[in-house]
């Protein structure tokens, strides 16, 4: 696809707020989502059951979760929440697309709307942990002009904190001794234009 095709593209994805009523869709699309996807989302292996339980505490916690549907269907689920016990307000980030829908500008699309809202609410930063090897999460960092900090093998400073899943446990990161790569988007370098989510 061509870069004009993607910017037409994207002005046509609607995003909008999820709420609790959204959660059937929510399961379809986490459903839609192959194991490639699921590893780079969690950093894990995922079952099906501990994918069924982390939809069900999804808005337990205050998240602000965004969707987009590009085709009237939800194809990229994205949350926001407040990362605990942090003396300045900060939030972590973490979204999906679905394969089908990769490469056309709905994450870029979707991250826009993520960090509008974060800055909206008050918010100081941005964290998004990923995979070090996750090239898309990192060029999209980089065009939001994020301060990237690898950590390999340090489990201890991607255990404070992770993105909370009821699956990523301290034993099972550890045991991996994964690298990640720490995308922190603040706003003194961050300029940003779009308009924030409907609530
Ligand atoms: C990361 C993810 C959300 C990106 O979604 P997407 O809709 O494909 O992203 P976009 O199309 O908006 O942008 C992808 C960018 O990466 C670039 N890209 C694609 N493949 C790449 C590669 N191998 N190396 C470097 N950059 C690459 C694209 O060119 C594009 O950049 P551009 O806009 O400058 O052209 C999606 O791949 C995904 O769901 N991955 C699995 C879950 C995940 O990793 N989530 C993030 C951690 S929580």
């Amino acid at each position: 696809m061509s870069l004009s095709d993607k910017g037409s593209a994207t002005q046509d994805v609607i995003i909008r707020r999820l709420r609790k009523y959204d959660k059937e869709l929510i399961i379809n699309d986490f459903n839609n989502l192959n194991n490639e996807v699921l590893f780079s989302r969690f950093g894990l292996s995922v079952q099906p059951r501990g994918l069924h339980n982390y939809i069900s505490n999804m808005f337990a916690d205050a998240a602000f979760i965004l969707g987009a549907f590009p085709d009237s269907c939800l194809r990229s689920v994205g949350e926001l929440r407040l990362i605990p016990d942090q003396k300045h307000h900060i939030a972590e980030a973490a979204f999906t697309v679905e394969k089908v829908g990769q490469d056309q500008g709905i994450g870029d699309a979707l991250l826009s709307r993520l960090i509008t809202v974060a800055q909206n609410r008050g918010f100081r930063e941005v964290h998004m942990l990923c995979l070090a090897t996750n090239q898309k999460l990192r060029r999209l960092a980089a065009k939001h002009n994020a301060e990237l900090v690898l950590v390999p093998g340090q489990v201890e400073a991607s255990l404070t904190t992770p993105w909370p899943t009821p699956f990523s446990t301290a034993k099972e990161i550890t045991d991996a001794y994964r690298a990640f790569a720490r995308a922190v988007l603040s706003w003194s370098n961050h300029v940003h234009a779009s308009n924030e989510a409907q609530d």
